[in-house]
């Protein structure tokens, strides 16, 4: 088991609630809350503390999107820790598809860069001792039930993915959905190649699946919010989501859960709820190593 994890984006939704039933288990000492907002993140923790009973967290700036933040937060940390959890993430607000200073598209930015400079960057500090988890999503390889297209690509090389990582693949696009499955794609990539490199390490990718009550849709436009509640609230009633504390379980269960191999992006075997699966098995593109080392080494154009 972990005693000491390190969470993203763990003021809210998914990440709080992985902060929370953690704190449950009698063998977790310490959870550091990486947050990039500290009036969130103070009260986050105070619910959390009085939820649980527990005086184990510790909040750390990080903002994921901006990569002197994230070496900043690694420098801070002056212990190693047992378990990583890169769940920061979503749709990447308004300016989705604006490419910032690093060359990089917004949503690729909140989801991916910083979670692979903090990743990288605590191994090779001797930081992170025994997993890492990514928070995935059943985008990456498509859900035809929810619109949701299998990303397609004709090289898949490093210049076909580095085009993924700027936003020029998407072109004059407006929907934050279409970026959405590919970048989440190259996460999965990235994570797996990972493990073929650091094999005294776990590397899981984990679909929450779709979870409801989180606050995923509060960056979208007011139409588009309310279009994604309310049909998130319907497809809970006929059980084709699930609820926050399932979502979250699946991120303790892949820290925690021997049996799941590294290296492999587990989610839904059949739309985005219920058991879960090797994404290979549905989509053989998880489990090419070409494509893993090209995905890791398009992701590293744009770091320095
Ligand atoms: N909910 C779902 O159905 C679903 C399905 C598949 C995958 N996922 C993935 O699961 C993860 C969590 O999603 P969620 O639904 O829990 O979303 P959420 O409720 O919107 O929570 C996202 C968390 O990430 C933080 N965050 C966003 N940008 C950040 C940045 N630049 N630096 C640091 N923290 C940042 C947010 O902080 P602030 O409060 O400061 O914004 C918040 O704490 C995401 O990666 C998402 O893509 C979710």
């Amino acid at each position: 088991m972990n005693k000491s994890i390190f969470i993203t984006g763990a003021n809210a939704g998914i990440g709080k609630d992985v902060a929370r039933q953690l704190a449950l288990l009698d063998t977790t000492e310490k959870i550091y809350m990486g947050c990039r907002n500290m009036r969130k993140a103070e009260t986050a923790k105070k619910e959390l503390e009085s939820i649980t009973g527990k005086d184990i967290f510790e909040i750390v700036q990080i903002d994921v999107s901006d990569l002197s933040s994230v070496r900043a937060a690694v420098k801070s940390l002056k212990e190693p820790f047992d378990a990583l959890v890169m769940n920061a993430g979503g749709t990447g607000g308004k300016n989705f598809n604006e490419v910032n200073h690093n060359g990089v598209m917004q949503q690729f930015s909140v989801n991916v860069l910083g979670h692979v400079v903090l990743a990288e960057e605590l191994i090779k500090a001797g930081k992170l001792k025994k997993v890492a988890l990514y928070a995935g999503s059943e985008a990456a390889r498509g859900v035809k039930s929810f619109g949701m297209k299998r990303p397609s690509f004709k090289s898949h090389s490093v210049e076909e993915f580095s085009s993924v990582v700027d936003g020029s693949f998407f072109g004059k696009n407006k929907d934050e959905m279409v970026p959405y499955g590919p970048v989440k794609y190259l996460a999965a990539l990235w994570m797996a190649s990972l493990s073929r490199e650091y094999p005294e390490i776990r590397f899981i990718t984990m679909s929450p699946g779709g979870t409801t009550g989180t606050e995923v849709a509060n960056t979208l436009s007011p139409i588009k919010k309310t279009m994604m509640t309310g049909m998130m609230k319907m497809m809970e009633v006929f059980g084709r989501v699930h609820k926050l504390e399932v979502g979250a379980r699946r991120f303790v269960d892949g820290i925690n859960d021997p049996t799941l191999e590294s290296g492999v992006f587990y989610a839904s075997k059949s739309g985005i709820t219920g058991q879960i699966v090797d994404q290979g098995t549905l989509f053989n593109d998880f489990h090419n190593v070409v494509y893993q080392n090209n995905a890791r080494e398009s992701i590293h154009r744009f770091i320095n």
